[in-house]
C-alpha cells in the first residue's frame, strides 16, 4: 500500500510560505557544490563520485537523500545535474499515478540525465515496479494490445541517474531502497554553517547583517537552511520598517521573540507538543498517535518534521513504550524537575 499522507513541511515558520517565498527560495539555491554549505560527508563523497563518473563518461549511480524537510535535498539534486552537465527532470511520488506515466517520463530521458523524484516513498506499488528494471537494467517492459493477444515488449532506456528524496527512508520498500547505489542521510546544520548560509543569502538579497545578528538568526533556525532563509527575510522586513535596515543582534533578538521563535529555534507547535506531553501525560511515555490527537497535528508530520529536531536537542526520547519528555524539556520550558509536576 502506498502511503497517501501529505507531509506538511511544518512549523509556524514554514506555514508562512508564499509564492514570493518560493521564487526567492529558488534564487537562494546554491548552484555549485563548492557553494553548498555543510553536509561535509555527502559533499566529499559526491565530489569523488561525480569526478569519477565524468572521467569514465558514465552516468552517476542512483542516489537517495533522506532526512527532515528543508535540509537541501532538492538543492543538492540541482547541483549534481549542474556539476555533471546534464538535464534534470523533476517530479514527485504523488504526482505519478499510473505505470504508463512513469514509463513515459523514463522514455523521454536522455543519456546521463537526472530524474529527481521528491517524496519517493509515496509512489504507488505499480508505478514503483516500473522503476525496478529501469534502475537496474535501464529498460522497461510495456504491454502491447489487450486480452489474449497482449504481449509485452522490452524497451531500452538511456543510462540515467535516479535521485530520490524522502523525509523517511524507513517508508521506502526494500526492493526500491536496494536499487540505490548511494544512500545519504541529511543532517541538521550547526550554527556556524547556518550563519554562513544566512550571510550568503543576505548577499544575494542585498541585506546588511551584522555578525551578532547573523549568529542569533542562525541559532534559532532549527538546524534548517530553509528556516534560516525565511527568518532572514522576516527579520529584514522588521529591520527595514522599524530601524535603518541593518540587522543587528538586538534587532534579530527582538524580531525573533516577536515571531515566537525561542532561543533553541522552537516555534509555537514545538512548545505546545512538549507542554502537552508534560501537562497531560506527565511527561510520557505517550504514543505518537495520542500526542497527535491531543495537539491536533498529523502523526506523520510530527514524526518527520517536529520530532527529529526535538530528539536531536535532547528534549524528547523515543522509548519502546512511547515518547518521553526529558528533564531538558522541563528546563527549557521553565518548569523545574519532572517530579515537581507529577506530584501536585
Ligand atoms: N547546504 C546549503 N547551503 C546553502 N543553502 C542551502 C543549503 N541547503 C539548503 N539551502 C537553502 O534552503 C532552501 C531549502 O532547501 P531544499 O529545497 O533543497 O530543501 P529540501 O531538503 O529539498 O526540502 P523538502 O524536503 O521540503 O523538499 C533552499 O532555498 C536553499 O537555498
Ligand atoms: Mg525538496
Amino acid at each position: 500500500m502506498a502511503d497517501k499522507r501529505t507531509i506538511r513541511t511544518g512549523g509556524t515558520m514554514e506555514a508562512a510560505q508564499t509564492p514570493e517565498d518560493g521564487r526567492i527560495e529558488n534564487s537562494l539555491r546554491p548552484k555549485k557544490l563548492a557553494d553548498y554549505v555543510g553536509q561535509k560527508k555527502i559533499r566529499e563523497s559526491l565530489k569523488i563520485y561525480i569526478e569519477a563518473a565524468k572521467g569514465r563518461g558514465e552516468a552517476l549511480d542512483h542516489l537517495l537523500f533522506y532526512g527532515p524537510p528543508g535540509l537541501g535535498k532538492t538543492t543538492l539534486a540541482g547541483i549534481i545535474a549542474a556539476e555533471m552537465g546534464v538535464n534534470i527532470r523533476i517530479t514527485s511520488g504523488p504526482a505519478i499515478e499510473k505505470p504508463g506515466e512513469m514509463a513515459a517520463i523514463l522514455n523521454n530521458l536522455q543519456e546521463g540525465d537526472i530524474l529527481f523524484i521528491d517524496e519517493i516513498h509515496r509512489l504507488n506499488r505499480q508505478v514503483e515496479e516500473v522503476l525496478y528494471p529501469a534502475m537496474e537494467d535501464f529498460c522497461i517492459d510495456i504491454m502491447i494490445g489487450k486480452g489474449p493477444t497482449a504481449r509485452s515488449i522490452r524497451l531500452d532506456l538511456p543510462h540515467f541517474t535516479l535521485v530520490g528524496a524522502t523525509t523517511r527512508a524507513g517508508m521506502l520498500s526494500a526492493p526500491l531502497r536496494d536499487r540505490f547505489g548511494m544512500l545519504h542521510r541529511m543532517e541538521f546544520y550547526d550554527v556556524a554553517e547556518l550563519k554562513q548560509i544566512i550571510l550568503q543569502s543576505a548577499g544575494v538579497l542585498g541585506v546588511r547583517v551584522e555578525d551578532g545578528g547573523a549568529r542569533e538568526m542562525a541559532r534559532r533556525s532549527r538546524g534548517t537552511p530553509r528556516i534560516a532563509n525565511r527568518i532572514l527575510k522576516r527579520v529584514r522586513d522588521f529591520a527595514q520598517v522599524r530601524f535603518d535596515g541593518v540587522i543587528t543582534e538586538e534587532i534579530a533578538v527582538t524580531a525573533l521573540d516577536l515571531m515566537d521563535v525561542d532561543r533553541l529555534g522552537l516555534d509555537h507547535t514545538d512548545r505546545n507538543l512538549l507542554m502537552t506531553m508534560i501537562e497531560r501525560f506527565s511527561g510520557g511515555p505517550v504514543g505518537l498517535d495520542t500526542i497527535a490527537a491531543a495537539i491536533g497535528e498529523d502523526a506523520g508530520t510530527i514524526e518527520d518534521v517536529y520530532e527529529p529536531y526535538l530528539i536531536k536537542n535532547g528534549l524528547i526520547n523515543r522509548t519502546p513504550r512511547g515518547r518521553v519528555a526529558t528533564e531538558e524539556a522541563y528546563r527549557h520550558l521553565g518548569l523545574g524537575a519532572p517530579g515537581f509536576l507529577n506530584n501536585d
